[in-house]
C-alpha cells in the first residue's frame, strides 16, 4: 500500500490553524490528523467538533480525527457533522468488544471511515476478529495526550503482528502509526506494514512542510 503522510495539528500553531492546514495541504500532506483530547481520558485538552467544523472550508484534505475520549458514542455525531471523513475510537474507551463494534456501526451509519486506537500497551489481541469492522487501526507508539514524545521502538512489532493478522482478517485494513514518528525512525514502522504514519512535530517543527513531508515519506518508502 502507498505511504500517507497525516500531519497532527496538535503541533501546529493553533492560533493560526487554517492557515496550517492549508499549507499542510499545499505541502503535499495525504490526510489532515486531528487529535481530540478531553482531559480525562488523557491529561490534556484541545480541539471541539467547532473547530473542526471550522477548519472543513480550509481543506480538501482527509480529515482523520483521532478521539482521545471517554464515552466516544456521545461525540460521534458532533465529529460526522463537523466535517470528519475519519473518527477513531480508543480500544480502551470501550467497555468490552460488543460495544467496540457497536462504535464501528454508530460511525459507518454517518457514512464515514471507523478506526480503532490501541495505545502502547494494549495488545494487539484486544482487536483480534474485529479488524472487518474497521477501516483503520490507529497504533499508538507514544502515551497519547502530548505531542513531541519519543517513539516507543517496541510498538514496531506490534505493527508487524497486527499485518499479519490484517492480511487474514482485512488485508486492505490501514495500519496508522501514531506518536514519535521523523526522518531517522519513520522506516521501521513501514517496514512492519504501517502504511499511515502521522507526524505533528516532525512536520508541523520543520522551516520547509513540503520537504519536511518529502523527506519523511521518501524515508519511509526506502
Ligand atoms: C498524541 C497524539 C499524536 C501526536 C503526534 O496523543 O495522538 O497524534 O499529536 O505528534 P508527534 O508526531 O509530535 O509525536
Ligand atoms: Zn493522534
Amino acid at each position: 500500500m502507498k505511504i500517507k503522510i497525516a500531519p497532527s495539528i496538535l503541533a501546529a500553531d493553533t492560533a493560526r490553524l487554517g492557515e496550517a492546514v492549508c499549507v499542510a495541504q499545499q505541502a503535499g500532506a495525504d490526510w489532515l490528523h486531528i487529535d481530540i483530547m478531553d482531559g480525562h481520558f488523557v491529561p490534556n485538552f484541545s480541539f471541539s467538533p467547532q473547530t473542526v467544523k471550522q477548519l472543513r472550508p480550509w481543506s480538501k484534505l482527509y480529515f482523520d480525527v483521532h478521539l482521545m475520549l471517554d464515552q466516544p458514542e456521545k461525540y460521534i455525531d458532533a465529529f460526522a457533522n463537523a466535517g470528519a471523513d475519519l473518527i477513531t475510537v480508543h480500544a480502551e474507551a470501550a467497555k468490552d468488544r460488543e460495544a467496540l463494534r457497536g462504535l464501528a456501526a454508530q460511525i459507518h451509519a454517518r457514512g464515514i471511515h471507523a478506526g480503532v486506537s490501541i495505545k502502547p500497551a494494549t495488545k494487539v489481541e484486544t482487536v483480534k476478529g474485529l479488524l472487518a469492522d474497521f477501516e483503520v487501526v490507529l497504533v499508538m507508539s507514544v502515551e497519547p495526550g502530548f505531542g513531541g514524545q519519543k517513539y516507543i521502538d517496541a510498538v514496531t512489532d506490534k505493527i508487524a503482528a497486527l499485518r499479519q493478522l490484517a492480511d487474514k482478517e482485512n488485508p486492505v485494513l490501514h495500519i496508522e502509526v501514531d506518536g514519535g514518528i521523523c526522518d531517522e525512525n519513520i522506516n521501521a514502522p513501514a517496514a512492519a506494514g504501517a502504511d499511515v504514519l502521522v507526524a505533528g512535530s516532525a512536520v508541523f517543527g520543520a522551516e520547509d512542510l513540503g520537504e519536511a513531508i518529502t523527506r519523511l515519506r521518501d524515508n519511509a518508502e526506502k
